[in-house]
Order: C-alpha cells, then structure tokens, then sequence
C-alpha cells in the first residue's frame, strides 16, 4: 500500500505554497481522526482528495484555495467522532485551534470553520465561493459505485436497515443531485456527473427490488459489479475481497446482509 499522501497525482499538481498547505491540512486530519472514537472507511484522505482533484473541473472560480484547501480536507473530522446526523459543527469545532498552525489567518480560520460547518448543518448558511464549491464536490463523490458504498455505510450506522436505508439514500441522492447546478461544468464533465448519478441510483434501486423480493435478473452479480470497481486496496481491507469472492449465486437478500454484517456490525 503505496503513502497516498506522497503519490497521489493532486499533490504532484500542487505547487509549493499549496502543497505545503495540502500536506499539513492532511497530516492534521490524520492526527485528528486518529483521535476519533468513530470508524469510517467512506470518509478517509482518499474521499477529499477525489474532491481536490475534482476541483479543477469548475468552470467559474472556486474562490480561495487557501481557505477550500483546509476546509475540504478537513470537513469530515467530525465523521470519526460523532454519531450524530450533523457533523459539521463537530468538525468546525476540532478543527479550529489547529488551524493557526497551518499559516492560516484569523479571518481565514473563520472562513474554514464557517464552510466546514455549513456542509452539514441545515440550520446555518454560508453562501461564500468556498463553501458552495465544498458543497458540490461533497455531492459529487457521493455518486457512483463509491457513493452507494458512502451511502450504506452512514445509513448503518445510523442505525437504518434495509430496505428503508434504499429509500432513504435514494432521497438523499436526488436532494444531492439537485445540489449540483450544471452550470458550474462544461458540458463533458456534466455528462460524466450525470452518469455516476445514475450508477449510484440504479444500484440503489436494484438493492430496494431486491429486499422487495422483485426477482430482479442478475441482481447480485450487479451489486457484486458495482462493488468490485472500488479500489479497496486503498482501504487494506481484504473482508470485502473475501465477500465477494465467496458470493457465486446468493439471492439478493442474502448478499447483502452477508455484506452487510461483515462491513458494517463489526467495526
Ligand atoms: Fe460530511
Ligand atoms: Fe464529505
């Protein structure tokens, strides 16, 4: 397992000043959630580098990285030490004494703290470049294969099970998508936005008629396709590999909650 931090293509992107940035935000979250009580394989570096990389895909400015790059790279903080619905201001929380440390202003600090807080806090509104920027790319990596796996890991541990966990990712996805204005993407990358949409829904569809006992044809070996495009390398986490590999022909309902209680009742 390759130190994403050290290869991924992002850094290599970045020039000096924002690579100093980037490296200290990530090592500060590292710290951090190491701290955390919460574990969670859909919410680690890789989710926020897929999002900075993600980044230079907007059309109009996204505004300050000095402010977007913390702030992306630290906004999930709260994931690994909450488990309540709204993490934001748990992550706004933790995170604030160490920025300072980062060469952050204090008007900076505030701007971090304020757009990390409103990505998941319903009752408080930040309208700045950086938070809405924050927002969309949050959404984003919330589509496809990966964003079903999201899905189904904070929906567990929320203590939601199937088949209501389906109908409420499925709302979530749509409230998502509409979070998405296309008129922040050229036309190519809104098709490709639109088509990890649709992965994500029609996997999620097919794991409702699934647990609905629709016989649905080829229903596991779909669920077991979208699985098996993850990198779970990246996670060193070989139950899942073993899961699928053990799964020739199960009906739907009993693959799932093998995964199910492999992934998620026994971290
Ligand atoms: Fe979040
Ligand atoms: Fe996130």
């Amino acid at each position: 397992m390759p130190n994403l931090l050290v290869n991924h293509p992002t850094i290599r992107s970045y020039r000096r000043d924002r690579k100093n940035l980037f490296r200290a935000s990530f090592v500060l979250f590292r710290q951090l959630t190491q701290k955390g009580q919460v574990f969670s394989l859909s919410h680690r570096e890789d989710h926020s580098l897929r999002m900075l990389d993600n980044l230079g895909v907007f059309l109009s400015a996204a505004g300050s990285q000095r402010i977007l790059i913390p702030a992306i790279a630290l906004h999930d903080v709260g994931v690994f030490h909450t488990h309540e619905i709204c993490h934001g201001p748990v992550s706004a929380e933790l995170v604030r004494p160490h920025l300072p440390s980062l060469g952050l202003h204090q008007d900076e600090v505030e701007k971090v703290c304020s757009a990390i807080r409103a990505h998941d806090d319903k009752s408080f509104v930040d309208d700045s470049k950086e938070a809405r920027a924050l927002r969309v790319l949050d959404s984003i990596d919330a589509f496809g294969e990966l964003g079903v796996y999201r899905f189904l890991e904070v929906y567990c541990r929320r203590g939601l099970t199937p088949p209501d966990m389906f109908v409420r990712a499925l709302a979530s996805l749509e409230r998502r998508r509409q979070m998405v204005p296309t008129d922040l993407f050229r036309p190519a990358d809104n098709w490709l936005i639109n088509s990890a949409y649709s992965k994500a829904k029609e996997i999620m569809q097919l794991m409702l008629d699934g647990f609905h006992g629709k016989p649905v044809p080829g229903y596991a070996a779909e669920v077991y396709k979208a699985l098996e495009i993850i990198d779970w390398d990246v996670y060193d986490n070989k139950k899942l590999e073993k899961i699928i590999h053990d799964a020739k022909s199960p009906s739907a309902r009993d693959f799932f909650l093998k995964l199910w209680a492999e992934l998620f009742t026994t971290q």
